[in-house]
C-alpha cells in the first residue's frame, strides 16, 4: 500500500524536473554576448589585462592572463566562477560581482574578438 502510494508522485516528479530543465536551457539562450557592447564594460579590465595595444606599454602585466583572443564561453563562464566563488582569486571575484550575465557575454565578444593578428580591429 504505502510502496503504491510512492510510485504515485512519480510521474509528477518527471513533469517537474523536465519543466526546469527547460526553463534553464530557454534561459541560456536568452544571453547573447555582443562584442560592441563589451567594449564599453571593458575600460575596469585594460587595466590589468592585456589587450594588443597595451603591450608596448604595460610589459610588466604578464602575471595576469592574457584574455584577448579567448573564447567567449570561456571567458564568461571563468567570469561566472568568480561571481559565484568557484574561482577564489580576490580581486576578479570583486570586480566579477558586479558583472550581471549580458554583461559576463558582451565582454566575452569582445575579447573573443581581440587578436594579436588583428591590429586593426574596430573593435578595440
Ligand atoms: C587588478 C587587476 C585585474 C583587473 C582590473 C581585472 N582582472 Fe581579470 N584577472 C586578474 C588576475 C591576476 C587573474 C588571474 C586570477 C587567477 O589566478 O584566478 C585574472 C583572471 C581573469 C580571467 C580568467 C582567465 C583565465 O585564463 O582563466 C578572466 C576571464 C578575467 N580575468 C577577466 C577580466 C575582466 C573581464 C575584467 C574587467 C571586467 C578583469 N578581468 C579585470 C587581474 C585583473
Amino acid at each position: 500500500m504505502i510502496s503504491m502510494k510512492k510510485l504515485s508522485i512519480l510521474p509528477q516528479l518527471a513533469v517537474t524536473a523536465a519543466l526546469v530543465f527547460a526553463g534553464s536551457v530557454a534561459q541560456a539562450d536568452e544571453v547573447k554576448g555582443n562584442a560592441a557592447a563589451g567594449n564599453g564594460k571593458v575600460w575596469l579590465c585594460i587595466g590589468c589585462h592585456s589587450i594588443p595595444d597595451y603591450r608596448a606599454d604595460y610589459p610588466l602585466v604578464y602575471k595576469v592572463p592574457m584574455i584577448g583572443g579567448q573564447n567567449a564561453a570561456y571567458i564568461a563562464s571563468a567570469l561566472a566562477a568568480y561571481k559565484k566563488g568557484e574561482r577564489k582569486h580576490p580581486t576578479m571575484r570583486s570586480i566579477a560581482a558586479s558583472l550581471s550575465d549580458q554583461d559576463m557575454a558582451d565582454i566575452g565578444e569582445y575579447y573573443a574578438a581581440q587578436t594579436a593578428s588583428s591590429p586593426n580591429n574596430p573593435l578595440k
